[in-house]
Protein backbone atom coordinates (compact mmCIF):
# COMPACT_ATOMS: atom_id res chain seq x y z
CA UNK A 1 0.00 0.00 0.00
CA UNK A 2 1.06 3.36 -1.03
CA UNK A 3 2.43 5.73 2.10
CA UNK A 4 0.34 8.40 2.61
CA UNK A 5 2.05 11.65 2.42
CA UNK A 6 2.32 13.79 5.70
CA UNK A 7 3.03 17.38 5.30
CA UNK A 8 3.89 19.45 8.52
CA UNK A 9 4.18 22.87 9.47
CA UNK A 10 6.91 23.93 12.04
CA UNK A 11 6.42 27.36 13.04
CA UNK A 12 8.96 27.72 15.57
CA UNK A 13 9.02 30.40 17.93
CA UNK A 14 6.84 32.58 16.02
CA UNK A 15 3.19 33.68 16.64
CA UNK A 16 1.23 34.85 19.40
CA UNK A 17 -1.78 33.38 20.13
CA UNK A 18 -3.57 35.97 17.80
CA UNK A 19 -1.40 36.00 15.22
CA UNK A 20 -1.65 31.74 15.56
CA UNK A 21 -5.24 32.15 14.72
CA UNK A 22 -5.28 34.85 12.49
CA UNK A 23 -2.51 32.68 10.72
CA UNK A 24 -5.11 29.56 10.51
CA UNK A 25 -8.05 31.43 9.35
CA UNK A 26 -5.37 32.40 6.74
CA UNK A 27 -4.01 29.30 5.82
CA UNK A 28 -7.33 27.18 6.15
CA UNK A 29 -8.71 27.07 3.07
CA UNK A 30 -5.39 26.72 1.28
CA UNK A 31 -4.17 23.37 2.85
CA UNK A 32 -7.56 21.68 2.04
CA UNK A 33 -6.76 18.39 1.12
CA UNK A 34 -8.17 14.58 0.66
CA UNK A 35 -4.80 12.80 0.51
CA UNK A 36 -2.47 14.59 2.19
CA UNK A 37 -1.82 14.72 6.03
CA UNK A 38 -1.69 18.35 7.26
CA UNK A 39 0.24 18.85 10.95
CA UNK A 40 0.31 22.40 11.94
CA UNK A 41 3.14 21.88 14.83
CA UNK A 42 2.80 25.24 16.84
CA UNK A 43 4.54 26.92 20.16
CA UNK A 44 2.52 25.42 23.38
CA UNK A 45 1.09 28.58 24.00
CA UNK A 46 -0.70 28.37 20.83
CA UNK A 47 -2.05 24.74 20.92
CA UNK A 48 -5.41 25.37 22.40
CA UNK A 49 -6.41 28.67 20.22
CA UNK A 50 -4.67 26.74 17.21
CA UNK A 51 -6.95 23.24 18.00
CA UNK A 52 -9.95 25.60 18.35
CA UNK A 53 -9.41 27.31 15.29
CA UNK A 54 -8.87 24.11 13.18
CA UNK A 55 -12.15 22.10 14.31
CA UNK A 56 -13.88 21.00 11.85
CA UNK A 57 -10.90 21.15 9.22
CA UNK A 58 -8.21 18.33 7.70
CA UNK A 59 -5.37 20.03 9.84
CA UNK A 60 -3.93 18.26 13.03
CA UNK A 61 -2.30 19.70 15.72
CA UNK A 62 1.05 19.24 16.65
CA UNK A 63 3.46 20.35 19.96
CA UNK A 64 6.91 21.30 19.01
CA UNK A 65 8.91 19.54 22.08
CA UNK A 66 7.49 17.44 25.13
CA UNK A 67 9.23 16.58 28.57
CA UNK A 68 9.24 12.59 29.16
CA UNK A 69 7.61 12.64 32.66
CA UNK A 70 4.14 12.01 32.98
CA UNK A 71 4.39 15.13 35.77
CA UNK A 72 6.18 16.89 38.73
CA UNK A 73 8.43 19.80 39.98
CA UNK A 74 9.97 20.16 36.26
CA UNK A 75 9.48 24.10 36.08
CA UNK A 76 8.73 25.03 32.49
CA UNK A 77 8.21 21.84 31.03
CA UNK A 78 5.01 20.47 28.64
CA UNK A 79 4.05 16.59 29.88
CA UNK A 80 2.08 14.39 27.13
CA UNK A 81 -0.80 14.07 29.30
CA UNK A 82 -1.25 17.93 28.86
CA UNK A 83 -0.64 18.02 24.96
CA UNK A 84 -2.98 15.11 24.36
CA UNK A 85 -6.06 16.72 26.69
CA UNK A 86 -5.27 19.96 24.22
CA UNK A 87 -5.77 18.25 21.57
CA UNK A 88 -2.28 17.26 20.19
CA UNK A 89 -2.25 14.36 17.53
CA UNK A 90 1.71 14.83 16.86
CA UNK A 91 4.73 16.14 18.25
CA UNK A 92 8.45 17.34 16.68
CA UNK A 93 11.27 15.71 18.50
CA UNK A 94 14.90 15.71 18.95
CA UNK A 95 14.49 19.03 16.13
CA UNK A 96 18.30 20.00 15.63
CA UNK A 97 17.68 23.72 17.04
CA UNK A 98 16.37 21.56 20.44
CA UNK A 99 19.71 19.20 19.90
CA UNK A 100 21.56 22.41 19.51
CA UNK A 101 20.29 25.19 21.97
CA UNK A 102 18.65 23.09 24.48
CA UNK A 103 20.76 19.94 24.78
CA UNK A 104 18.57 17.35 23.49
CA UNK A 105 20.50 13.82 23.20
CA UNK A 106 19.66 10.95 21.18
CA UNK A 107 18.61 9.63 24.55
CA UNK A 108 16.65 11.93 25.68
CA UNK A 109 14.80 11.89 22.34
CA UNK A 110 14.48 8.46 23.06
CA UNK A 111 13.09 8.93 26.42
CA UNK A 112 10.35 11.08 24.43
CA UNK A 113 9.86 9.01 21.77
CA UNK A 114 8.54 6.10 24.13
CA UNK A 115 6.88 8.65 26.19
CA UNK A 116 4.78 9.75 23.33
CA UNK A 117 3.96 6.77 22.06
CA UNK A 118 2.70 5.74 25.42
CA UNK A 119 0.14 8.65 25.28
CA UNK A 120 -1.09 8.18 21.67
CA UNK A 121 0.79 10.97 19.96
CA UNK A 122 2.92 10.36 16.83
CA UNK A 123 6.13 11.48 17.19
CA UNK A 124 7.89 13.46 14.21
CA UNK A 125 11.24 12.24 15.11
CA UNK A 126 14.00 14.26 13.77
CA UNK A 127 17.79 13.77 12.60
CA UNK A 128 20.16 15.11 10.24
CA UNK A 129 24.18 15.80 9.22
CA UNK A 130 26.15 18.98 9.65
CA UNK A 131 27.84 20.75 6.61
CA UNK A 132 30.67 19.23 8.59
CA UNK A 133 29.67 15.66 8.94
CA UNK A 134 28.76 15.63 4.86
CA UNK A 135 32.07 16.64 4.03
CA UNK A 136 33.62 14.49 5.59
CA UNK A 137 31.72 11.75 4.28
CA UNK A 138 30.09 10.43 7.58
CA UNK A 139 26.26 11.41 7.01
CA UNK A 140 24.74 8.43 7.30
CA UNK A 141 26.59 6.85 9.99
CA UNK A 142 25.63 9.66 12.23
CA UNK A 143 22.04 9.27 11.14
CA UNK A 144 22.08 5.80 11.58
CA UNK A 145 23.19 6.05 15.35
CA UNK A 146 20.75 9.21 15.62
CA UNK A 147 17.92 6.79 14.27
CA UNK A 148 18.91 3.55 16.08
CA UNK A 149 19.20 5.15 19.36
CA UNK A 150 16.13 7.44 19.18
CA UNK A 151 14.37 4.42 18.40
CA UNK A 152 15.33 2.38 21.22
CA UNK A 153 12.84 0.00 22.61
CA UNK A 154 10.31 1.18 20.27
CA UNK A 155 8.48 -1.80 18.92
CA UNK A 156 8.26 -1.90 15.17
CA UNK A 157 4.09 -2.08 15.31
CA UNK A 158 4.64 1.51 17.20
CA UNK A 159 7.42 3.08 14.52
CA UNK A 160 5.15 1.75 11.70
CA UNK A 161 2.67 4.47 12.68
CA UNK A 162 5.82 7.24 13.33
CA UNK A 163 7.15 9.81 11.15
CA UNK A 164 10.98 10.24 10.81
CA UNK A 165 12.00 13.72 9.37
CA UNK A 166 15.43 14.07 7.53
CA UNK A 167 16.97 17.59 7.65
CA UNK A 168 20.25 18.00 6.84
CA UNK A 169 21.61 20.85 9.31
CA UNK A 170 23.24 23.22 6.83
CA UNK A 171 19.24 22.94 5.25
CA UNK A 172 17.31 24.53 7.69
CA UNK A 173 16.51 28.28 7.62
CA UNK A 174 19.22 28.85 4.66
CA UNK A 175 17.24 28.69 1.79
CA UNK A 176 19.74 25.92 0.57
CA UNK A 177 17.78 23.18 -0.19
CA UNK A 178 18.91 19.44 -0.52
CA UNK A 179 19.17 18.41 -3.91
CA UNK A 180 16.60 15.86 -4.51
CA UNK A 181 19.04 13.24 -4.87
CA UNK A 182 20.90 13.90 -1.53
CA UNK A 183 17.58 14.17 0.26
CA UNK A 184 16.61 10.78 -1.60
CA UNK A 185 19.76 8.93 -0.79
CA UNK A 186 19.80 9.48 2.86
CA UNK A 187 15.91 8.85 3.09
CA UNK A 188 16.41 5.62 1.40
CA UNK A 189 19.30 5.10 3.92
CA UNK A 190 17.18 5.64 6.85
CA UNK A 191 14.77 3.36 5.15
CA UNK A 192 16.92 0.51 5.08
CA UNK A 193 18.32 1.42 8.31
CA UNK A 194 14.46 0.51 9.50
CA UNK A 195 14.56 -2.33 7.73
CA UNK A 196 17.64 -3.49 9.45
CA UNK A 197 16.38 -2.65 13.20
CA UNK A 198 12.98 -4.46 12.47
CA UNK A 199 11.84 -5.77 9.30
CA UNK A 200 10.92 -4.53 5.66
CA UNK A 201 7.26 -4.23 6.45
CA UNK A 202 8.20 -1.93 9.17
CA UNK A 203 10.67 -0.17 6.82
CA UNK A 204 7.38 0.44 3.95
CA UNK A 205 5.20 1.54 6.71
CA UNK A 206 7.55 4.29 8.03
CA UNK A 207 6.54 7.65 6.60
CA UNK A 208 9.93 9.68 6.23
CA UNK A 209 9.50 13.50 5.59
CA UNK A 210 12.48 15.82 4.21
CA UNK A 211 12.91 19.43 5.75
CA UNK A 212 14.95 22.10 5.17
CA UNK A 213 13.71 25.06 3.13
CA UNK A 214 11.36 23.17 1.56
CA UNK A 215 8.95 25.62 -0.65
CA UNK A 216 6.52 25.42 -3.21
CA UNK A 217 9.17 25.30 -5.95
CA UNK A 218 11.19 22.66 -4.50
CA UNK A 219 7.94 20.48 -3.11
CA UNK A 220 6.89 18.72 -6.50
CA UNK A 221 10.13 17.04 -7.01
CA UNK A 222 11.31 16.17 -3.28
CA UNK A 223 7.90 14.48 -2.82
CA UNK A 224 7.89 12.59 -5.98
CA UNK A 225 10.54 10.65 -5.04
CA UNK A 226 10.07 6.98 -3.56
CA UNK A 227 11.16 7.38 -0.07
CA UNK A 228 10.36 11.18 0.61
CA UNK A 229 7.09 11.03 1.73
CA UNK A 230 6.27 14.70 2.35
CA UNK A 231 7.83 17.63 4.54
CA UNK A 232 8.59 18.91 7.53
CA UNK A 233 8.28 22.90 6.67
CA UNK A 234 9.63 25.63 9.05
CA UNK A 235 9.43 29.79 7.15
CA UNK A 236 7.31 28.72 4.40
CA UNK A 237 4.76 27.07 6.39
CA UNK A 238 3.92 30.48 8.09
CA UNK A 239 3.04 31.72 3.77
CA UNK A 240 0.15 31.14 1.73
CA UNK A 241 3.12 29.26 0.10
CA UNK A 242 2.71 26.09 2.70
CA UNK A 243 -1.09 25.76 0.57
CA UNK A 244 0.85 25.16 -2.46
CA UNK A 245 3.35 22.92 -0.82
CA UNK A 246 0.43 21.06 0.79
CA UNK A 247 -1.29 20.51 -2.78
CA UNK A 248 1.69 19.99 -4.53
CA UNK A 249 1.08 17.95 -7.36
P1 LIG B 1 13.04 25.63 7.13
O1 LIG B 1 12.94 24.85 8.52
O2 LIG B 1 11.96 25.08 6.24
O3 LIG B 1 12.79 27.08 7.50
O4 LIG B 1 14.40 25.40 6.59
C1 LIG B 1 12.68 23.46 8.53
C2 LIG B 1 12.73 22.95 9.94
O5 LIG B 1 13.59 23.38 10.72
O6 LIG B 1 11.91 22.09 10.31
Amino acid sequence: MARRKIVAGNWKMNKTPSEAVALVEELKPLVASDDVDVVFCVPAIDIIPVAEAVKGTNIQVGAENMYFEEKGAYTGEISPAMLVDAGVKYVVLGHSERREYFAETDATVNKKVLKAFEHGITPIMCCGETLEQREQGVTMDFIRQQVKIGLQNVTADQAKTMVIAYEPIWAIGTGKTATTEQAQEVCAGIRACIAEVYDEATAEAIRIQYGGSVNAATAPELFAQADIDGGLVGGAALKPDFGKIVNYK
